[in-house]
């Protein structure tokens, strides 16, 4: 009999993580390692927001809060729904958790059943389908393609709806391509969704303030008001603020479901951090100009991380909308020869050649379910983003 559970056997733990600590270990052996693949502002967060946690400190709010968050975060969190969203929640409708990672983990596991179907457009965060797994669920992927800015069609998602069918995971902005759906986009989505009364939607926000050219963020529930009931957003300050160390995310959507979610929570890990809660409550009602200047650094990062990518023969980038990153396309290069003789198979294949030889770190497509492309984030300083993008072109210009 095995000691370790089954159910482990099914998952492996997050590329992402694993591909940033290989760079890590890199550059602690003297390299001098470019790391274009984790998933976090390169900001401090701001004053204010680590005053406020300060405050809580000094002030004793040292102790455990209400499991599903402290009366002002949730005040906070409603009134940033009205505010941005234009949407309405009661406190019981929201939980505040251990990062966005716990929301969308907490929901599925309230509702999963055996053989319960996710539906999870490609590429997809790299958790999604493995949490599904771990829950005992199916994920179904929907393939998306590049000459549709990585974005799914009403016609994609409906041909994957079954009666099995509990959920659809809709990331936008999109880790890993940046792809953001507009109000219209989700709008026909919706429609789909409207038709089938078992399908649920998990809308994960948590690149809601990371649009860009004018773009406006818009969330399936605020869309499609019919949808709201049935569906869960999951937000929280970890992207939008420069907080991810901090673990705060939220989830809103119908009461019975939040009920089962924070039930899941008090018997795991309780309240999230109240010290933590307290930044969250400064992130959410505090000065937001912040944000406005974040997302004017990040749109110019990946202008020109764009254009330097463009120009390298074997390489193709969409411009996207969101987030901060970019996944282009490398089929231009599959094949090729690095100067060891080796060939250019796949999308991994590329990313170590790259480690390697331009000692920069990226993310193969492939762990994102959409091999032949590459992930970067360019969430680092733009003379960072430079020399990374040059030695990119460097090292490419040798394949044969
Ligand atoms: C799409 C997406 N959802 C959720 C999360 C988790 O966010 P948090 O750090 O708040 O748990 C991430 C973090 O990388 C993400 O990229």
């Amino acid at each position: 009999m095995s000691f370790l559970a089954s159910s482990l056997s099914k998952i492996k733990p997050s590329p992402t993580i694993a591909i940033s600590m290989k760079a890590a270990e890199l550059k602690a052996s003297g390299k001098d390692i470019i790391s274009l693949s984790m998933g976090e502002p390169d900001y401090d967060t701001p004053d204010n927001i680590k005053q406020a946690a300060i405050v809580a400190i000094n002030k004793g709010d040292t102790k455990y809060t209400a499991v599903d968050g402290t009366a002002a975060l949730k005040k906070a969190v409603i009134a940033k729904f009205k505010r941005e969203n234009n949407l309405e929640y009661k406190a019981s409708e929201i939980c505040v958790s251990t990062g966005a990672k716990q929301v969308i983990y907490n929901a599925l596991v309230a509702t999963i059943n055996p053989g319960d179907e996710v539906i999870i457009p490609a590429p997809y965060w790299v958790s999604y389908p493995d949490m599904v797994l771990l829950c005992g669920g199916t994920p179904v992927i929907v393939e998306s393609s590049e000459k549709n800015n990585f974005k799914i069609t009403p016609k994609d998602l409906e041909e994957k709806i079954t009666p099995k069918t509990k959920w659809l995971i809709l990331n936008s902005p999109s880790n890993p391509s940046g792809a953001c759906y507009s109000a219209t986009e989700l709008k026909a989505l919706a429609e789909v969704i409207v038709r089938y009364p078992h399908v649920h939607v998990m809308a994960d926000d948590i690149y809601e303030h990371l649009t860009f050219d004018d773009l406006k963020f818009a969330t399936i529930a605020e869309v499609e008001p019919k949808l709201k009931e049935r569906t869960l957003i999951v937000n929280g300050v970890s992207k939008s603020y420069a907080m991810t160390g901090w673990r705060i995310g939220y989830g809103a959507g119908p009461e019975k479901l939040l009920k089962a979610m924070s039930m899941i929570q008090s018997q795991s890990t309780s309240s999230t951090s109240s010290i933590s809660q307290a930044a969250a409550v400064e992130a959410l009602n505090g000065p937001q100009n912040y944000i406005r200047e974040s997302k004017l650094v990040f749109q110019a990062r990946r202008n020109m991380v764009v254009e330097m990518l463009n120009k390298i023969e074997g390489i193709n980038c969409n411009t996207p909308n969101g987030a901060f990153y970019v996944f282009p396309s490398c089929k231009g290069l599959l094949g090729k020869k690095t100067p060891n003789g080796h060939t250019i198979e796949n999308d991994s294949d590329l990313v170590t050649y790259l480690l390697e030889d331009a000692l920069v770190a990226a993310v193969p497509g492939s762990a994102f379910g959409t091999p032949d492309c590459f992930r970067i984030s360019y969430a680092a300083s733009e003379d960072f983003l430079r020399n990374a993008m040059q030695r990119i072109a460097n090292s490419c210009a040798k394949l044969k």
